[in-house]
């Protein structure tokens, strides 16, 4: 095992069927230090997610992690939840007891500013959710990006949508709130659907989960095995799951398990169509609007291209299956 010290990290996010999984990843990996974790409004309304994220919490037998409720809608529009995936309680209706755990006092956003500025080392920041609560750090308390290592945000995407032919869940419920995160002036990686969409456990490990005696353990192979109500079918039919956001905890353990490449990505905050999507410039080079328009500043994030699946799986199964 690696002796270099746990990197400290906070996640913020919609619980969530797969932000569950990524909290079960978070507290158990030893080269993790999971100092605060801050809901939002996104799968489900922020009070259901805070009521999930301390189920999870607890089901992992966590240590004593604060959690605070953040935005319940998005900077601009009203909150979407997305039900239909993750079920009427937002984490697959999976009949866990309520939580004996209570959120901090304090909001979203004055947690997030309490922790980032009071950990020895800088931060990184796992949002993997829409990104209203940061955009709101950000524009509230700018001074933070000072004690923040990078930022690793699942969202957006470079080929294909979710939430529309071309935009990601998380970048469409709060687009205005996804471009504030993309000029905050750390880097940023962006672990978008191109890589998200990927990595899946098969049936076999699924169900080895299922079966364990460790109630987190148990809890992860039931994420898993849940299936969004419109796919239809008993959950047993087929158990292989995706990691989903977990992915983006990945990426922050085990970094050499994504490829990126570092490239201009913008937001469209246009009404219509495109509302939402991540643009991502691959171009080799110029093209006609810049050689008669010039060219604008534009951000440069790491955009996962590749991922090595096998790996990741392999991560995940290492860290939530360990005593
Ligand atoms: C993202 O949207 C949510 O449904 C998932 O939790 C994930 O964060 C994928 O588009
Ligand atoms: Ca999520």
């Amino acid at each position: 095992m690696s002796d270099r010290p746990a990197i400290p990290v906070i996640i913020d996010c919609d619980t969530g069927v797969d932000d569950a999984l990524a909290l079960l990843l978070a507290v158990r990996h030893p080269g993790l230090d999971l100092r605060a974790v801050t809901c939002v409004a996104g799968n489900t309304d922020v009070d259901g997610v805070v009521r999930n994220t301390l189920t999870v919490l607890e089901q992992a037998g966590a240590p004593d992690i604060p959690v605070a409720r953040g935005a319940e809608r998005p900077l601009i529009e009203p909150a979407r939840p997305a039900r239909h995936v993750h079920g009427a309680d937002g984490m697959g209706d999976l009949g866990l007891p309520a939580p004996t755990r209570a959120p901090v006092a304090v909001d979203a956003v004055t947690l997030l500013h309490r922790e980032i500025l009071a950990s020895p080392s800088p931060v990184t920041l796992i949002p993997t959710a829409p990104l209203t609560n940061i955009a709101l750090l950000l524009r509230t308390h700018p001074e933070v990006t000072r004690n923040i290592e990078r930022i690793v945000f699942m969202g957006g995407a470079v080929a294909t949508g979710n939430a529309t032919p071309v935009a990601e869940f998380n970048v469409w419920h709060d687009p205005e709130a996804a471009a504030i995160l993309l000029t905050a002036g750390v880097p940023v990686t962006m672990y978008g659907l191109d890589v998200f969409l990927r990595v899946v456990v098969p049936g076999t490990e699924v169900h080895r989960l299922r079966a364990s005696t460790d109630p987190g353990t148990r809890l992860a192979g039931d994420l898993l095995a849940h299936r969004p109500t419109a796919q239809g079918g008993p959950p047993e039919a087929e158990e292989a799951g995706g990691l989903g956001d977990a992915g983006a905890v990945c990426a922050v353990a085990d970094p050499g398990g994504i490829t990126t490449s570092r490239l201009p990505v913008e937001v469209s905050l246009a009404p219509g169509p495109s509302r939402g999507q991540t643009i991502v410039d691959r171009r080799p080079r110029p093209g006609e609007s810049e050689i008669h328009e010039g060219t604008r500043e534009q951000t440069l994030v790491d955009v996962a291209l590749e991922v090595d699946v096998e790996r990741y799986v392999k991560l995940y199964l290492a860290t939530v299956e360990r005593p």
